[in-house]
């Protein structure tokens, strides 16, 4: 597996046009996130207290954005955890495959859009941690 997914994550700052009229971002696939765009999801209506994700993907890449509203990503690549709090439309999370990802404490009315690098593929998930750890350790 490849291991050098942590020097990779992180927040991009998306393009903002501030108008008085209300602000504008965009996303340009090749220009403001390291992946063709196969798919877009997005996660809303999350009832307090409850989370998603909690696996991590062989080969899916993602960039996350809060829309609205705000929530917490927790990444582990396998040895160390990172928290990243989204609450800008503006910032976008990129996260690496082979990355273990849960989304947690959604405020009311969160919107939160998922940009993909692959189609949808049930066999592309890794859901047991203990598989993910001891794989991406060997
Ligand atoms: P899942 O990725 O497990 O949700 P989360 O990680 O946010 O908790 O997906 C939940 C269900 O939705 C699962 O049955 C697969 C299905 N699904 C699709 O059919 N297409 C998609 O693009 C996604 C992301 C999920």
């Amino acid at each position: 597996m490849n291991k050098s997914i942590k020097a990779n994550c992180g927040i991009i700052e998306l393009p903002k046009i501030i108008d008085e009229r209300g602000n504008l971002t965009f996303i340009e696939e090749g220009n403001h996130i390291p992946f063709e765009i196969k798919r877009t999801y997005w996660i809303y209506d999350v009832p307090g207290g409850e989370f998603r994700g909690s696996h991590a993907f062989k080969e899916t890449e993602e960039l996350i954005v809060a829309l609205s509203g705000s929530f917490d990503i927790v990444l582990n690549d396998g040895k160390e955890e990172k928290k990243y709090t989204l609450n800008r439309s503006y910032y976008g999370l990129y996260v690496p495959k082979l990355t273990w990802r849960k989304i947690e404490n959604f405020s009311t009315n969160s919107l939160a859009l998922v940009l993909c690098s692959t189609k949808f593929n049930k066999e592309d998930y890794v859901r047991d941690f203990k598989i993910f750890t001891s794989a991406i350790n060997e």
